[in-house]
């Protein structure tokens, strides 16, 4: 049944975020553990510290896809679920799933392809953070989720939603010359904008700020370090 599309969505995203690039970059080009170096993170800020512009682009673009990817498997999944079941079936099934997600009464056909279409966008986008964050080849130590997470918005909350996000993150990157603060303002966001995008479909808003909160999450030791005053700046020589 359609749950199965759920399932299948998460997994293969998780799977997918869980590829520790940052840690394979460290590892193949540059013959050391991306981890023991600056914050320790594997992602792309602390990949352009430890291994200079060429290694640290080059783990953004590969996290980046990765979250693409996975947002466009929930869309080619959820495709293949209808090509196999029919637009018919959709509905009587999907209105026992999302039903109780919803305010109100369950809408025709069509609204619950679309809801059905989301809440798979959605748990792409939980998957793929997840499994970055924690990542299973990493004893579930992964990443921060933000490459990540911006690849998989482009395809959840679409083009504009993304640029948006990014625009948050750079607005208060460049303000702050604290990375961690544009990524934990662009994360906290994200419940907002599934409201924006998802209203109504409570399920699909549920899962999009869980991933945007678990990404603040896996800033706490970044928070910390904003607190006490010791987070590093950009142009900053000092290693936290
Ligand atoms: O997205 C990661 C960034 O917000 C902070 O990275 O290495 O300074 O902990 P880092």
């Amino acid at each position: 049944d359609f749950i199965d599309a759920f399932v299948v969505v998460f997994v293969a995203a998780f799977l997918l975020g869980s590829i520790p690039f940052g840690l394979i970059i460290s590892k193949v080009f540059y013959h050391t553990d991306i981890r023991e170096h600056g914050s320790g993170n594997i992602g792309t800020t602390n990949a352009i510290r430890t291994m200079g512009k060429v290694g640290g682009y080059s783990v953004f673009v590969l996290d980046f896809g990765k979250g693409l990817l996975s947002g466009f498997l929930g869309i080619w999944i959820g495709q293949l679920f209808f090509s196999l079941h029919g637009y018919g079936a959709v509905a009587g099934e999907l209105t026992a799933i999302l039903a109780p997600f919803r305010l109100g009464p369950v809408g025709d056909p069509a609204e619950l392809a679309t809801q059905f279409s989301q809440v798979l966008l959605a748990v792409s986008f939980l998957g793929c953070t997840w499994g970055h964050i924690f990542s299973p080849w990493l004893k579930f130590k992964g990443g921060k989720g933000i490459a990540v997470a911006v690849g998989c918005l482009f395809v959840t909350y679409g083009v504009v939603g993304a640029c948006l996000e990014l625009a948050i993150f750079i607005v208060l990157v460049v303000a702050t010359r604290y990375v961690s603060v544009g990524s934990i303002a662009a994360a906290l966001a994200c419940p907002f904008f599934s409201l924006y995008f998802f209203w109504g479909d409570w399920l699909a808003v549920a899962l999009c700020s869980l991933a945007g909160l678990t990404v603040v999450w896996a800033h706490r030791e970044n928070i910390k370090r904003l607190l006490s005053g010791t987070e590093n700046r950009i142009g900053s020589k000092k290693k936290a």
